[in-house]
């Protein structure tokens, strides 16, 4: 498909100085792994988004279970998940041995703040707040002070969310700790890889030592004090990560203006009640990892991803089923459809099309362009 819907995206020159240092540290030059790269990243990472600790992992899924292991969250606990996510949100919290308690998403697809307030017992330690497609919630401080005179854990789940930011505050300093994923889709990529950020110190600790198979990070010889597992990022990732940063603002830029042509062009479908797109507040920069539009009712979306892909545009829905409908969790805890009506609403219309690096403004208005021509033809009369 000519058009896709995420894509890498690296510059001639950072591929060359990728492997003019990878062939350094090949010809023994430097190590393969617990080097200075990794360092290096994770400083960096601290410096961009402003967070103090930042700890480099191999993916997001690790850095959600070693971020609930490093609170101490266990059996006999629940973590309050969005309905609008990956599968990694929830079974993190199962993989600690906690439950998952499943809550509506509001019409932005992020987290219901009442709805989250009504799923509260006195079982629950951690809420992931997954700035789904890359909004923050505008009510992130308030969920905040909320949580914490409660002495909930607030999590966010940043997979989506590198370079998204509110009144300037990035995601990753908005709750107790962050994760991060550098998959192969997100905004600035390691191939697989991950990242923890947060500003206390000693969850930070915990999380480093978790990392490295728990062992103690103030001893210079292997004395293993908690119960860890190898979660290292390896050198040549950490390579790859830094010079994505680099580049990060960059690509954010790209994607609000790869979103601005798309949000001009579909009002037209916008006043005519045709779709409808998130509803972002003053003071928020979007990382729009995901450029989602909901569809009128009765427009029939797979016809029009039919339509698309005779343009050679990939358009596509995220998370599908939703996540408390994945088989595991229906099996384990008897969720049915129904369960979480608004949020199973929402998603039932959305749509994406295509935003990442390599989609030029001139694609944006020819992307644009076709879907309004195949919505329109879609519309019953
Ligand atoms: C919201 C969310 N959380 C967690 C993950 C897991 O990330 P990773 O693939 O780095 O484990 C993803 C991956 O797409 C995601 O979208």
């Amino acid at each position: 498909m000519k058009y896709n819907t995420a894509f890498p995206f690296f510059y001639e020159s950072d591929i060359q100085d990728i492997l003019s240092k990878t062939e350094d540290f090949l010809r023994g030059n430097g190590m393969l792994s617990m080097g200075k790269y990794v360092h290096e990243f994770e400083q960096k990472f601290s410096q961009t988004i402003g967070a103090q600790h930042s700890i480099a992992v191999t993916s997001c899924t690790a850095a959600l279970e070693t971020v609930l292991t490093s609170m101490g969250i266990g059996v006999a606990d629940e973590v309050i998940v969005p309905a609008q996510t990956f599968i990694a949100t929830g079974s993190s919290v199962v993989r600690v041995g906690a439950r998952p308690v499943f809550c509506e998403v509001n019409e932005n697809f992020i987290l219901d703040f009442s709805d989250l307030k009504q799923r509260i017992t006195k079982n629950t330690k951690a809420v992931m707040l997954v700035h789904f497609a890359g909004i923050i919630h505008d009510d992130v401080f308030e969920i905040k002070k909320y949580l914490n005179e409660r002495d909930i854990y607030l999590i966010e789940d940043a997979a989506h969310a590198h370079g998204a930011s509110i009144n300037g505050v990035y995601a990753g300093n908005l709750g107790d700790a962050a994760c991060f994923s550098f998959f192969s889709t997100k905004n600035t990529t390691t191939g697989e890889g991950g990242m923890i950020t947060t500003n206390n110190p000693e969850l930070a600790k915990k999380c480093d030592s978790i990392r490295h198979r728990g062992k103690d990070m103030d001893a210079d010889c292997e004395l293993f004090n908690c119960i860890g597992t190898n979660l290292r990022l390896t050198e040549f990732q950490a390579l790859l990560g830094l010079t994505q940063l680099n580049r990060l603002n960059e690509f954010i830029s790209h994607r609000n203006a790869v979103a601005k042509i798309y949000n001009e062009k579909l009002s037209v479908l916008f006043s005519n009640n045709l779709a409808e797109g998130p509803e972002i507040a003053d003071g928020i920069v979007h990382a729009y990892w995901r450029y989602w539009i909901r569809l009128g009712a009765n427009i029939d979306r797979e016809n029009i991803q039919l339509k698309m892909a005779e343009n050679a545009i990939k358009t596509d829905w995220a998370y599908s089923p939703l996540v408390h409908l994945q088989p595991v969790f229906k099996e384990m805890y008897g969720n049915e459809q129904g369960m979480l009506p608004l949020s199973e609403a929402y998603a039932q219309t959305h749509i994406c099309l295509p935003i990442h690096f390599s989609i030029t403004l001139e694609d944006a208005e020819f992307i644009a362009d076709e879907f309004i021509k195949v919505v329109l033809a879609e519309v019953p009369r």
